[in-house]
């Protein structure tokens, strides 16, 4: 038997170095026993290590998507994780294909923990909260405890480098902590939660902050999906207001319900989306104020993750608006709606047809891009209807302050929120739909379903669909103008 000792939970270069030399000398994944050093020991522990030689010929290479998923997978907190990974690394010695096999246990363990682990990661960076403490020298910093279900500091550390680059902070977990000093992430031993300072002044901001947004159906769905588990409200200092703020949040919908009950419908509607206000956008009466206050949205927890807000461009009294679902990667970066693949074929179509795309107004239906890292990229993820509710104050004021003739749906989740019920494109496609304020409303596939079809005529046939969705639209938008 083979003992290795890992001298870290996570780290998967030494895993790595480990196991190239296993399978470089042949030892199958039964005559390997991995532990961590230091671990209680059992009779193995008397088998010293035997002295592998070093890698002195290539072992086969492995598909990228293990490479990508065992860096991850390595962090869960399953101790059989290192063997389990090394007995998937020597079958794909032999079967490279054998990743996409879901019938093996070894893979179905793999995808379970690596989405356990990105899970763990966003968690931390959704709960954790800073205290601010000011040094000897009377300079401030700012500390949090956390404590992960894995071992996901280390991966997690550089988002919060990124987002408080400007702050010195420092993140202590049961197991590791991480440090960050202006210029360079630093990790130490783990901690308690004792070395955190419990009340500061920063807490009080965020509370008075947190009381501000606080929406109780928003907290019902959260804790039904589990993104606020009960778990972390130890630790988080906006806990201790939950209970009092359910109870008047409850007289509140119950006066608002009374209040709104007599009011037109869109009046109804906006009564609703507008308590409460997002700080800072009480005043909006522009499209350009609009754009600078959604910067500043933090109505849904997207913002945290993504570059920007990407608000809708065009025209300011276009008679076309078309609403897609959320910015894409290329969107994100460079701020503006539809600049990407699924643009390119939107502006195509619109073309194609004859309406004029310098006289149409684009925008999403939620302003933040969604996404979830895998490597290197960013993976579209769609929006939840929490989401797409949350971001509803922002496609209505748009509406309100463009006030198109014609409004066109792409995709379901722009149907969804623009009809504010479940919408099957399939259903509502190919004939115009009246908006109670008065808008026409088109229904048709977002363009990345285009993109998306892998065979050419399939993806011929729904190109002439979206193109007949749109000729209806075009027809439509000429009506209307010369009604008005
Ligand atoms: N997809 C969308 O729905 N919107 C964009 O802005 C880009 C891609």
């Amino acid at each position: 038997m083979q003992v290795v000792r890992l001298t870290a939970p996570n780290d998967f270069a030494e895993w790595r170095g480990h196991a190239r030399r296993l399978l470089a000398a042949g030892i199958s994944p039964n005559q390997v026993d991995w532990r961590m050093l230091g671990d209680a020991g059992g009779l193995l522990d008397d088998v010293d290590a035997i002295a592998l030689p070093p890698v002195d010929r290539p072992v086969g290479s492995v598909p990228r998507q293990f490479l990508d998923m065992a860096q991850q997978a390595i962090c869960h907190a399953d101790p059989a994780r290192f063997s389990v990974l090394y007995k998937l690394l020597w079958a794909l010695q032999s079967n490279n294909q054998m990743l996409g096999d879901a019938t093996l246990d070894a893979n179905s363990l793999l995808t379970k923990w690596t989405s356990a682990v990105r899970r763990d990661s966003h968690k931390m960076k959704a709960f954790v909260r800073f205290k601010s403490i000011l040094d000897d020298s009377g300079l401030e910093r700012y500390a949090a405890w956390f404590e992960p279900d894995h071992y996901t500091l280390e991966m997690t550390a550089p988002f919060f480098a990124r987002r408080f680059d400007g702050m010195m902070w420092a993140i202590i977990t049961p197991y590791r902590s991480a440090y960050w000093y202006g210029e360079s992430l630093a990790f130490g031993p783990g901690g308690q939660k004792s070395d955190v300072p419990q009340d500061d002044a920063v807490e009080d901001d965020w509370k008075t902050y947190f009381a501000s947004i606080f929406n109780p159906a928003r907290l019902k769905v959260s804790m039904m999906k589990s993104e606020m588990p009960v778990k972390y409200w130890k630790n988080l200092p906006e806990a201790e207001l939950i209970a009092p703020l359910i109870r008047n949040a409850r007289q509140m919908e119950s006066e608002m319900i009374e209040r709104v009950a007599s009011l037109p419908p869109s009046r109804h509607l906006r009564q609703q989306e507008r308590l409460p206000e997002p700080l800072g956008t009480q005043e909006i009466t522009t499209l350009a104020d609009a754009r600078t206050a959604v910067q500043d949205c933090r109505r849904c927890r997207l913002c945290e993750h993504a570059t920007q807000a990407v608000f809708g461009e065009g025209p300011e009294h276009a008679d076309v608006m078309f609403v897609g679902e959320q910015p894409g990667d290329q969107e994100d970066l460079a701020g503006k709606p539809f600049i990407g693949p699924a643009g390119q074929v939107l502006n195509k179509a619109v073309e194609k047809v004859g309406i004029d795309r310098s006289r149409v107004y684009v925008t999403n239906a939620v302003k933040h891009f969604k996404f979830e890292p895998r490597g290197k990229r960013r993976i579209h993820q769609s929006p939840d209807g929490g989401e797409v509710q949350a971001c509803k104050f922002w496609l209505n004021l748009e509406q309100d302050l463009v006030r198109p003739k014609v409004i066109v749906a792409l995709g379901a989740t722009a149907a969804t929120s623009l009809l504010g019920k479940t919408a099957t494109i399939s259903k509502l496609r190919g004939a115009p739909i009246a908006l109670s304020n008065g808008t026409t409303l088109f229904v048709t596939n977002h363009p990345s379903y285009l993109l998306r079809i892998p065979d050419a005529e399939g993806k011929a046939r729904e190109q002439a669909k979206f193109e007949a969705d749109l000729i209806l639209v075009r027809d439509a938008i000429d009506v209307l103008r010369t009604q008005h």
